[in-house]
């Protein structure tokens, strides 16, 4: 599974949902509130800016963006939204392309530093962000914590959602540190849709030696946008990194 044949057409057509789930007021207005005020005054950079889902309504707050996606299909979705006057994006992979000029922010959201499949990849990535900033500057990652704790004695895999038609399921490597995650929609036959995507699972710990690799330290992390407390029932972390 490569992420280019994954972020495909078709997934990119289907990606955006106007409003509900990813797409809803609730999840993006706090979510854009504070990387406005993580930007302070200047210049951000979304590593794998797909549709331009944060990057458009923070465009929009007033905050320059730029943006690196692996996936042209994603960019062509975020291009009928936003120009590249608006939003430069850089069609390349967030380990290793560059995005001219200096910034005070770089973001990555949604699980993403995880579909870098490596420990390599993923301090790379630091390093990238590392590269983009001016010194002070911050990277802000959101990532899930690896829910192990919810998986049965000794089988490799969980249901994380049911509901009709949808079963949500992940599947664990542990010596690799692999997840899969498969989404599975079907109605009353026997066909059914398959969606996965592969991920390197990290914990915050691991995290923060990858960050102290590149020259960053840890500023804060909380549970959520809203600055939420993180604690040992957290299952999801935003975490802010400073450019020492
Ligand atoms: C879950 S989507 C997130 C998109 C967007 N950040 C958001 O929050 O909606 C994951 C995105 O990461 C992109 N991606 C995966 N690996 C990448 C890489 N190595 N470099 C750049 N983009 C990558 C995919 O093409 C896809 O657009």
């Amino acid at each position: 599974m490569r992420q280019e044949d994954i972020w495909d057409a078709e997934t990119a057509q289907q990606y955006d949902t106007p409003g509900t789930g990813a797409f809803a007021p609730e999840v993006l207005e706090p979510m854009v509130e504070r990387l406005a005020a993580l930007a302070d005054g200047g210049r951000a950079l979304e590593f794998a800016i797909g549709t331009g889902r944060v990057a458009v309504p923070l465009a929009a707050r007033g905050v320059p963006v730029a943006g690196i996606e692996l996936s042209q299909p994603m960019i062509d979705v975020l291009r009928a939204k936003a120009d590249e006057a608006t939003i430069p994006v850089v069609n390349g992979d967030m380990a290793t392309a560059r995005v001219p000029g200096e910034h005070t922010l770089v973001f990555l959201v949604f699980n993403t530093i995880s579909n870098l499949l490596t420990q390599a990849e993923q301090v790379e990535c630091f390093r990238n962000a590392a590269r983009h900033l001016v010194p002070g500057g911050r990277f802000v990652i959101e990532l899930g914590v690896p829910a192990l704790r919810s998986l049965p004695p000794g089988q490799p895999a969980r249901v994380r959602h049911a509901e009709p038609g949808y079963l949500a399921m992940e599947t664990y490597d542990l010596v690799r540190q692999r997840m899969i995650s498969h989404h599975l929609r079907f109605g009353d036959g026997r066909e059914a849709r398959l969606f996965r995507t592969p991920h390197r699972y990290v914990w915050p710990a691991e995290l923060d030696l990858m960050a102290q690799i590149a020259g960053f330290e840890l500023e804060s992390r909380n549970a959520d946008w809203r600055a939420g407390e993180f604690t040992d029932e957290s299952n999801s972390h935003v975490s802010v990194y400073r450019l020492t």
